[in-house]
């Protein structure tokens, strides 16, 4: 696992854009050019800041999507894509608009309003197959090490599929919905853990403080489905970006042996 360590969010976004960029334009100038690169993407404020450089390199000509196929890692039950807190929205409001070359055939994001979710779930674990699977899936962490929606003792080898939100997930992403944890919905589709470590390789952002318990049980700890993130350690191609906020609880040699293995430029 590789750590990567940036000064403040701000660094941390742009090291993880400048990471996904080198790779779409490596495989669109490589081998492989001709076929889709496929992206799997997050929602939260983690992201935020990698979705404004890559629409930044977007519109400046540098980067293009046109061979990009983006598979999102979930979506809340029960909310249309016009509620301004379904994944859809946020995906579309912070991101998909902002490209000037993504086609809407092209992105992939869970049906939260479906009538049949075990199918719609089988029917999103199908597609990303046929594709042959996701190149880098980018993700983000909840406080208690969540991946997607995969909560404390979700399976590390679960598929896409239904999860209930633990009371403390409902608080905390009660923000986005007056502060009141029960009008967050109470349950969501989700890729599973296994989905997101079959991607040929996962980036996920840690930032902030409120991150830093999470980050030690995803570099430190043992992997266990207390803390799904610990499935990475398993992962031969998982990097973590995170900032200086989210090292608190790291000891300091681990703090270190990052620094130095990482230090220079290198992306
Ligand atoms: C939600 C999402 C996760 C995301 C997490 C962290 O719970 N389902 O995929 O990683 O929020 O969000 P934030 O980046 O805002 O801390």
């Amino acid at each position: 696992m590789r750590v990567v360590i940036q000064d403040n969010y701000e660094k941390m976004s742009k090291w993880a854009a400048d990471y996904i960029a080198k790779k779409i334009k490596a495989y669109n100038n490589g081998p492989e050019a001709g076929r889709p690169f496929v992206l799997g993407l997050p929602t939260g404020s983690s992201p935020i800041g990698v979705y404004k450089e890559l629409a930044r390199m977007n519109q400046a000509g540098e980067l293009s999507f046109a061979n990009v196929v983006t598979f999102n890692m979930d979506e809340y039950l029960g909310l249309p894509h016009e509620h301004d807190q379904s994944y859809w929205y946020f995906m579309h409001d912070n991101f998909f608009d902002h490209l000037v070359d993504m086609k809407p055939e092209n992105i992939n994001i869970l049906n939260g309003m479906t009538d049949d979710p075990e199918k719609e779930c089988a029917d999103y674990e199908a597609k990303i197959a046929s594709y042959g699977g996701i190149d880098l899936f980018m993700g983000g962490i909840g406080v208690d090490g969540h991946l997607a929606f995969n909560e404390p003792y979700t399976s590390l080898t679960s598929r896409t599929g239904v999860r209930n939100l633990t009371t403390d997930t409902r608080i905390v992403n009660s923000r986005f919905f007056g502060n009141d944890p029960e009008k967050v919905p109470a349950q969501a589709l989700s890729v599973g853990i296994g989905t997101v470590t079959d991607s040929k390789e996962v980036l996920v952002l840690i930032s902030g403080h409120n991150k830093a318990r999470a980050l030690a049980a995803t570099v430190e700890g043992g992997v266990s489905q207390k803390w799904t993130c610990s499935a990475l350690q398993m992962h031969n191609g998982a990097i973590i970006a995170c900032d200086e906020e989210a090292c608190g609880e790291l000891t300091v040699d681990t703090y270190k042996y990052f620094l130095d293995i990482e230090r220079g430029e290198r992306l």
